[in-house]
């Protein structure tokens, strides 16, 4: 296994859940990243952010609601002038909702919203943010694809797998799986194409997780998100040109689409 140790990072909705416990892990690496860039959408009332970036200076929150281009352009920009002329090596789009629903009461406001934050904002990060990735690319370590160079990783679910449909007993969920499936269709596309630009891009399952959103279907899911944020750290750790593309889940697994 690999050492993770890049030296720039960016998460989405990272205030709270299995972001804010990123951020705090990444915090706490051996060679933490020089710049940590935790985003929220109103970093005002990240109480929890705020204190940990009183005592970590290379942490800085920003703002960045992903629904919005203008918003994910200003947190662009802002990244790019802390950077000083530096790539970005990590960018995790982790931000996400669920609503309950069945297949027959499911909304086409919530599809529309779920698709948009899922697929769209994770898309519309990737994009946006490939000059700095590139950069990254281009003067990190040249030894194949990897974390450390230059990633993109999409937080994804098992419930968005058309195979395993997980944790289909406890609700539909419809929203939430068809972006999830349509974010993973993603995924596999810019693996495809952004290794070319030594950029590794994956997808992957945090697992069913303790917490708000893990908790929403009325299940208690027996699995803490320090556990899940450990193993998801330790998968990054490892993977390689022939992850690219890949869909994994926080043990490391190989997840079927
Ligand atoms: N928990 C699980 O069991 C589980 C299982 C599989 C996959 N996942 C995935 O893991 C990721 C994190 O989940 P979690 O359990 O940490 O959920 P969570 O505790 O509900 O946190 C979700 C985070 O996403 C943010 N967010 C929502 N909409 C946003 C937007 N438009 N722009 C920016 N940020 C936004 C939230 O910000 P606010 O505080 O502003 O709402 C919050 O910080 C999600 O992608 C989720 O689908 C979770």
């Amino acid at each position: 296994m690999g050492v993770l140790e890049p030296s720039s990072v960016l998460v989405t909705g990272a205030n709270r859940g299995l972001g804010l416990e990123l951020v705090r892990q990444f915090l706490q690496m051996p060679k933490p990243p020089q710049m940590l860039f935790a985003t929220c959408r109103n970093p005002s009332v990240a109480q929890d952010l705020r204190e940990l970036a009183a005592q970590h200076s290379n942490l800085r929150i920003l703002r960045l609601d992903v629904e919005s281009k203008a918003s994910i352009q200003e947190a662009f920009v802002s990244v790019k002038d802390q950077l000083k002329g530096l790539g970005l090596n990590l960018l995790i789009n982790n931000a996400g909702r669920v609503f309950s629903s069945s297949v027959f009461s499911e909304s086409e406001e919530n599809m529309h919203l779920l698709y948009q934050i899922h697929v769209i904002g994770s898309l519309k990060m990737s994009q946006t943010f490939l000059p700095l990735l590139k950069k990254a690319a281009q003067t990190g370590p040249q030894d194949g694809l990897s974390c450390n160079r230059a990633a993109v990783i999409n937080v994804s679910s098992a419930a968005g797998s058309i195979t395993t449909l997980l944790g289909w007993e406890y609700g539909h969920i419809l929203s939430y799986r068809c972006s999830k499936a349509a974010l993973n269709m993603l995924t596999q596309c810019q693996g495809l194409v952004l290794k070319e630009e030594g950029i590794l891009c994956i997808a992957i399952h945090p697992g069913w997780v303790q917490g708000e959103m893990g908790s929403s279907s009325g299940y208690m899911p027996t699995l803490k998100k320090e556990e899940s944020v450990q193993g998801m750290l330790n998968v990054f750790s490892t993977l390689s040109e022939e992850n690219s593309g890949g869909f994994y889940s926080w043990e490391g697994k190989v997840l079927p689409w």
